[in-house]
C-alpha cells in the first residue's frame, strides 16, 4: 500500500477534529493503517514547544520566534512520526500542517507566505500533502464556538481581524492551489461535510 497525507485546515471552532474522526474510520475501513496527529504537537518534543508557543504569558514573543518555533515542532513531527509511517504504508491525517503557518504567520503576522513556505521548506524536506481539506467558517462564528472553552491560548486571544486575515487567507490559497486544497463550507451538517470529504478522497486515492 502506498502511504496517504492529508492534512485538515481552518480557523479555531471550525470542526476539523470531528471530521478527522470520521475520516479515520472510513479509511479503516478501505484496509489502511491510520495515524492521527495534529499541530503544533504530535511528538514529545514538539508537545514540549506547543506548550511554548500557545502558553498566553509570552505576550512579549516576536511574531519570527513564533514562526520558526511552528517550524521546529513540525520537523521533529516530520521526522519521527509523518515520514516513517508515509514509508510503512499508513495513512496519516494531520490536524493543522504548513497551510497553517502559511495564513496564520505569513498573513495574519504579515510575515508573509513566501517566507513561511521558505522556512518551512526545511523542516519538511519532501514531505508534502497530497489533500489539504480546508473547512471555510467565518471567523466570528469560529470565534462563537470556542469561546465556549474554559481558557483561550495566546493564538485565540487575538482580535477579530487577526482571524479574519487567517480565514482570507485560507481563502486565498486554496484559490493558489484548488488542485490541493479543497474548501468544504463548515456550516453544513457534519454527515454531508463527510461525504464530501469521502468524495475527494476517493477521486485522488482510490
Ligand atoms: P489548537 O488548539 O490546536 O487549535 P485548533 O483546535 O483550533 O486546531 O491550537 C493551535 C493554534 O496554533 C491555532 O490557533 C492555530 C495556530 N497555529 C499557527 O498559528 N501556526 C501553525 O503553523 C499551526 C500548526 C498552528
Amino acid at each position: 500500500m502506498k502511504g496517504i497525507f492529508i492534512t485538515m485546515e481552518g480557523p479555531d471552532g471550525s470542526g476539523k477534529t470531528t471530521q478527522i474522526e470520521l475520516l479515520k474510520k472510513y479509511l479503516e475501513s478501505k484496509g489502511y493503517d491510520i495515524i492521527i496527529t495534529r499541530e503544533p504537537g504530535g511528538t514529545a518534543i514538539s508537545e514540549a514547544i506547543r506548550k511554548i508557543i500557545l502558553n498566553p504569558e509570552y505576550s512579549e514573543m516576536s511574531h519570527m520566534t513564533e514562526l520558526l518555533l511552528y517550524a521546529s515542532a513540525r520537523a521533529q513531527l516530520v521526522n519521527q512520526v509523518i515520514k516513517p509511517a508515509l514509508e510503512q504504508g499508513k495513512a496519516v491525517i494531520c490536524d493543522r500542517f504548513v497551510e497553517s503557518s502559511a495564513v496564520y504567520q505569513g498573513i495574519g503576522r504579515g510575515l508573509g507566505v513566501e517566507t513561511v513556505y521558505e522556512v518551512n521548506s526545511y523542516a519538511l524536506g519532501n514531505v508534502k500533502p497530497e489533500l489539504t481539506i480546508f473547512m471555510d467558517l467565518e471567523a466570528e462564528e469560529g470565534i462563537k464556538r470556542k469561546k465556549n472553552q474554559a481558557e483561550l491560548d495566546r493564538m485565540e486571544m487575538e482580535d477579530l481581524s487577526f482571524h479574519k486575515r487567517v480565514v482570507e487567507g485560507y481563502r486565498q490559497l486554496a484559490g493558489l492551489y484548488p488542485e490541493r486544497i479543497v474548501s468544504i463550507n463548515a456550516t453544513l451538517p457534519i454527515d454531508e461535510i463527510h461525504s464530501m470529504i469521502i468524495q475527494e478522497v476517493e477521486k485522488r486515492f482510490f
